[in-house]
């Protein structure tokens, strides 16, 4: 089957398991997407289908056709990151790292979804990706710098 992933088309044999996951670290290499508990419960593996975050190790390869599939790997224009991920970078947010792609694609789907997003609600959207290493606080700020930041860009595209 093809899948778009990354705003391109790409061939998905499933030949390493049904879920999206597998068909993204094994099939395609994009390994940002971290396999945690597999159950849909730490939210590592979160990726966007069509702009709603969603657990690609839940996420059935059947039925993503026609879908548009972000990961990680698909957030920066080249060498300049996503705003999110620059407000994870100047925050100093991950320990080990393993938990942040997931956290940053769930802002990226929130924000893009509501640009003024409140504190709560962010606190929300992210409360159920865990963070084994505990950098809840740094996650918190980022997320709220980086909508900032997303304020900024569209303030400079509209200018
Ligand atoms: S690995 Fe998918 S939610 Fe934990
Ligand atoms: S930085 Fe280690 S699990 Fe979040």
């Amino acid at each position: 089957m093809q899948l778009k992933i990354n705003g391109k088309l790409r061939e998905v044999s499933g030949a390493h398991g049904d879920m999206l996951l597998w068909a993204l670290r094994d099939e395609m290499g994009l390994t940002g997407t971290k396999f945690g508990c597999g159950v849909g419960l730490c939210g590592a593996c979160t990726v966007m289908v069509d702009g709603v975050a969603t657990r690609a190790c839940i996420t059935p390869l059947a039925g993503l056709q026609g879908k548009e599939i972000r990961t990680i790997e698909g957030l920066a224009d080249g060498a300049t990151l996503h705003p999110v991920q620059q407000a994870f970078l100047e925050h100093q947010t991950p320990q080990c790292g393993w938990c942040m792609s997931g956290q940053i694609m769930t802002v990226v789907a929130l924000l893009d979804r509501n640009p003024v997003a409140s504190e709560a609600d962010i606190v929300a959207a992210l409360s159920r990706n865990y963070c084994r290493c505990g950098c809840y606080v740094r996650i918190k700020s980022a997320a709220l710098a980086a909508q900032q930041k997303l304020a900024a860009r569209r303030e400079g595209e509209a200018a």
